[in-house]
C-alpha cells in the first residue's frame, strides 16, 4: 500500500543529509514534499529538481522564529495542506568553555534558535492548522542521543536543545492529541552525514565506528526509514514516543 499518497510533509534542513534522503524516501512513497534549507539555489534546488513535481523548494533563515511561522505560511500555500511537519534543520557548532563569554553566548543563542525555538515556532503553526483540518496531522522532531547521554564539553547547549526537542514532543502529544495532533522524537547517535564532517576529520572515522554494535556507522537512509514510518499515520498510538537511531551506542 502507498501510505503516503496525497500526502505534503514539510521538511526543514532537507537539503542536508538526513533531510535530503526523508525526502527522497517519502516521495518514493508517494508523498508531496515541501523542502526547506537556509537557501534555496545548490543542494536544495538539485534535489527539487531532482523529485520534480512532487518537491516545492523554499528558503528560510531558522534563526528567526518569525521566518519559521513565514515558512510555514508559505508551505501551507502550495497544495491548501501540510499532513506532516518534520523538524530536522540543525548546528552543531562549539561553545567552549575557554571561550570570551560573548562568543560562547553568540553560540548558545544561535543553537537554541535553531535546534529548539524555530522548531517549537514551527509546532506552533502546525498545531493550529492540524486541528482545524481533517485528519490532523503528524510532527516528527529531530533530537539526538546528547538529549540522554549528554555530549562533549563544547557542547553542552546542543545537548540542551535537544533534550527541550524531546520535552517538547512529549507535551504536544499529550495536550493536543485531541485535536487530532501525534508528535514523536527521533534521536540519532552518529550518523555519515556533513553535520559530523569536522568531528570526522578531527577524530577519524574508526573512532564512530568503534563506539557502534554493529561495527558500522548509520547512514542517513537509515534514519530517514523511521522518520518515514512514523510519517505514514502507522504509529498513532506510539504518540509520545522517542525512537533511538543510534546503532546501540547509548542504549537507555
Ligand atoms: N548527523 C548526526 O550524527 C546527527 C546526530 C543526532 C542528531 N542529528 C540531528 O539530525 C538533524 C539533521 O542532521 P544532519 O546530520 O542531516 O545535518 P546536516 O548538516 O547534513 O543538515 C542540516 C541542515 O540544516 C540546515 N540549517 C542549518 N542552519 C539553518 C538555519 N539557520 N536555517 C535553515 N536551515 C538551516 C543546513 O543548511 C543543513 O542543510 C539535525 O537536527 C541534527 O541535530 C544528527
Amino acid at each position: 500500500m502507498n501510505t503516503h499518497r496525497e500526502r505534503v510533509v514539510l521538511i526543514t534542513g532537507a537539503a542536508g543529509g538526513i533531510g535530503a534522503a526523508t525526502a527522497r524516501t517519502l516521495v518514493a512513497d508517494g508523498a508531496s514534499v515541501v523542502v526547506h534549507d537556509l537557501r534555496r539555489e545548490g543542494r536544495l534546488a538539485e534535489l527539487a529538481a531532482e523529485l520534480g513535481d512532487a518537491a516545492h523548494a523554499l528558503s528560510a533563515d531558522l534563526c528567526d522564529p518569525a521566518a519559521a511561522d513565514a515558512l510555514w505560511h508559505e508551505a501551507l500555500a502550495w497544495r491548501g495542506h501540510i499532513d506532516v511537519l518534520v523538524n530536522n534543520a540543525g548546528i552543531y557548532e562549539a561553545a567552549r568553555l575557554d571561550d570570551e563569554l560573548a562568543i560562547w553566548h553568540a553560540s548558545w543563542e544561535r543553537t537554541l534558535a535553531i535546534c529548539l525555538v524555530a522548531p517549537a515556532a514551527l509546532c506552533r503553526a502546525a498545531i493550529s492548522t492540524f486541528g482545524e483540518q481533517p485528519g490532523g496531522g503528524i510532527i516528527v522532531n529531530l533530537a539526538s542521543r546528547a538529549a540522554w547521554r549528554g555530549e562533549d564539553g563544547d557542547y553542552w547547549h546542543y545537548a540542551a536543545a535537544k533534550a527541550g526537542v524531546v520535552a517538547m514532543t512529549k507535551t504536544i502529544a499529550r495536550q493536543y492529541g485531541r485535536r487530532g495532533v501525534t508528535a514523536f522524537a527521533v534521536a540519532p547517535g552518529f550518523v555519515d552525514t556533513p553535520f559530523n564532517a569536522p568531528a570526522v576529520a578531527e577524530h577519524g572515522m574508526e573512532m564512530f565506528v568503534n563506539d557502534t554494535a554493529l561495527g558500522e556507522v548509520a547512514q542517513p537512509q537509515d534514519v530517514a526509514n523511521v522518520i518515514a514510518f512514523l510519517a505514514s499515520g502507522k504509529a498513532r498510538h506510539a504518540t509520545g514516543a522517542t525512537i533511538d537511531v543510534n546503532t546501540a551506542s547509548y542504549v537507555r
